[in-house]
């Protein structure tokens, strides 16, 4: 990083300068994950900028989930969550098998009644009733994905039914999926998303539909997601035909 790369790092304060160029060795896997970025004051030495600048810049960076500070250890550039897509696991096992904390905020808990294309996902007769589920899902507090799940009200008959985990509550009535079927695809945050998972407009997304079905082979669920693309992975083991 030069100080020269970061003032012709197109305009605006520049902190914010510093910040994406920041954010671009990082990119570039010149930073890797877990690796400690220098202190503050060795950063604005070595730039020839003021430490105020550096601190603006880390905790934009914090804010944006791509930095982690770790209390009197220093600032780490934060992990990426691997997700496995072989294994049919709910958002909170997968975060717990990370040793991290899974939250969910709440933006919609409703009943509703089945549109064309969620009928047609869920193998419902279009006007069915279903309980649909909005959630920011967080992992230590830091905003992962945006959620929208869509539930047959046959098998949640309320969405009061889900505190935290939607596959908990499927599981207390004897209906957690046991096969699913995910289609994966980039995608950019439109403005409205991207502000709820407090990334910039424009970023990269990875939009996913899970649709899930119990082991009779009854759908149901019907999610569709937007994922954070600087902060997931997803892993598939291949082999070839036997
Ligand atoms: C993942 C899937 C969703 C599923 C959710 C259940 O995030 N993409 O389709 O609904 O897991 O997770 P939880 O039980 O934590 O609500």
């Amino acid at each position: 990083l030069r100080t020269r790369d970061i003032e012709n790092n197109g305009n605006g304060p520049l902190y914010r300068r510093l910040q994406s160029a920041l954010k671009a060795v990082i990119d570039d896997g010149i930073l890797q994950v877990e690796d400690a970025l220098p202190s503050e004051r060795d950063l604005a030495t070595e730039l020839g900028i003021s430490r105020v600048t550096v601190r603006n810049a880390m905790r934009a960076l914090v804010e944006e989930g791509v930095l982690v500070q770790r209390h009197g250890a220093g600032t780490f550039v934060a992990p990426r969550v691997e997700q496995a897509l072989s294994r049919l696991t709910s958002f909170t096992e997968d975060m717990i098998t990370r040793g991290m904390d899974p939250g969910a905020i709440w933006i919609e808990k409703t009943l509703g009644h089945a549109s064309p294309e969620e009928a047609m996902a869920l193998n419902l007769s279009p006007g069915t009733e279903v309980t649909r589920l909005r959630r920011l899902r967080t992992a230590n507090d830091k905003p992962m994905a945006l959620e929208y799940a869509v539930i047959p009200r046959a098998f949640l008959p309320s969405p009061d039914e889900v505190d935290k985990s939607l596959y908990d509550a499927l599981a207390k009535y004897n209906k957690k999926p046991e096969r699913a079927l995910q289609r994966l695809r980039a995608e950019l945050f439109d403005g409205e998303t991207a502000k709820i998972l407090g990334v910039p407009e424009g970023s990269a997304a990875l939009y996913i539909e899970r649709r899930s079905f119990l082991a009779n082979g009854t759908p149901v669920e019907f999610t569709r997601s937007y994922y954070r693309g600087d902060s997931y992975d997803f892993i598939a083991e291949m082999q070839v035909d036997a």
